[in-house]
């Protein structure tokens, strides 16, 4: 089965064909992220003008460089939700005329399944995709959450974040330290040279026994710091308290996962979403779960961040076209409703 699969949930612009959820046959992303560089953050109106912008481009260069066409597609997926509505919309009408002038089912896709999928792409010939039961942790610009996943498509939501999510606190904390945007590569890069012990920051929620997150303290931890007469905004202030903060999201992800590992039992941890292309979260939660025994599954960079590939996977293994009339975007759509769970 072949999927075309569409993703415009943010600031990219996605579009790949992907074969039996397995393999990746073109993948193709655009970000409009530079033109928020000046803002310091995304201005929705602009996303979605991009959106418009690439939507056709993408989609056709992801199609003419996997060899396809909508006569060999068997079927259009798109990101559903959530996201921002104006850019959600654009790649929802443009599957939606897909598939009706092509005659092809629309298999609507929540944007974090798109996150968990990614680690179902062949990566090597010896690739043996993750097996159920197995606990998913997405870490995104807009959600952090732990997801205990029985099998395909039936899950129970362990927990999440009751303010901001993680990558935003990175966003947040890059724009305090005037580093750029977007603000996670930006705080690794700082990070790389500075003191992860020079500021002591909380570690939200770590000792509470749940499994939800905060980190909104963390950053006003963060904003009092760079308050203070004594900061000074220097290079090595910067990269210290980059690498401080850095450090406490990283333990605070990586302790909570731990427990609902232990909590579960399960021995297949599955992560994904864009605060995963950071090097030192990857390198700790790898030593952390291959202590307890279990299974570690994390995309390659390139498919950490925002991409359709993961989108057109995870449609492979729902493969229940909705009546593609009744199919509209959703911005707040969770995944622990409709095509979420059951
Ligand atoms: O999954 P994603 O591409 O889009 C959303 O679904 O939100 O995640 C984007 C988030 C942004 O907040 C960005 O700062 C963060 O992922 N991110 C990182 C890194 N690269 C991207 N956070 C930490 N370290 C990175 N290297
Ligand atoms: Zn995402």
């Amino acid at each position: 089965m072949r999927v075309l699969g569409i993703e415009t949930s943010c600031d990219e612009t996605a579009a790949a064909v992907v074969e039996n959820g397995r393999n990746l046959l073109s993948n193709v992303v655009s970000s409009s992220f530079a033109l928020h560089e000046k803002t310091g953050g995304i201005m929705p109106e602009v996303a979605a003008r991009e959106q418009l912008r690439f939507i056709i481009p993408v989609i056709d260069r992801a199609l003419k460089t996997a060899g396809a066409s909508g006569g060999n597609i068997d079927a259009v997926a798109v990101t559903q939700g959530p996201g921002l509505i104006g850019s959600l919309l654009v790649g929802v009408e443009a599957g939606k005329t897909l598939s009706y002038v092509w005659k092809k089912p629309l298999i609507p896709v929540n944007h974090l399944l798109g996150h968990l999928y990614a680690n179902f792409l062949e990566n090597d010939s010896s690739f043996c995709p993750p097996q159920f039961p197995l606990l998913f942790l997405a870490v995104s610009g807009g959600h952090t959450q732990l997801v205990h996943f029985r099998d395909h498509y039936d899950l129970v939501l362990l927990g999440e974040t009751r303010d901001d999510a993680a990558g935003e606190a990175f966003d947040k904390v890059a724009r305090l330290l005037d580093l750029g945007y977007p603000g996670g590569p930006a705080i690794e890069k700082a990070a790389a040279s500075g003191d992860p012990l020079a500021y002591n920051l909380p570690r939200p929620l770590l000792d509470v026994d749940n499994l939800d997150f905060s980190f909104s303290g963390l950053k006003t931890a963060v904003l009092y710091l760079t308050k203070k007469d004594s900061f000074k905004f220097s290079e090595k202030e910067k990269s210290n308290l980059a690498a401080s903060f850095q450090t406490a999201v990283v333990e605070t992800l990586v302790g909570k996962t731990v427990r609902a590992l232990q909590q579960t039992g399960v021995k297949t941890l599955v992560a994904g979403g864009g605060v995963l292309a950071n090097n030192f979260l990857r390198a700790t939660l790898k030593t952390a779960v291959e202590k307890m025994g279990v299974k570690l599954y994390f995309p390659p960079v390139n498919l950490s961040t925002d991409n359709a590939a993961g989108i057109a996977a995870a449609a492979f293994y729902r493969n229940q076209p909705e009546d593609l009339f009744a199919v509209s975007a959703r911005a707040n759509f969770k995944l622990t409703e409709g095509n979420g769970s059951n």
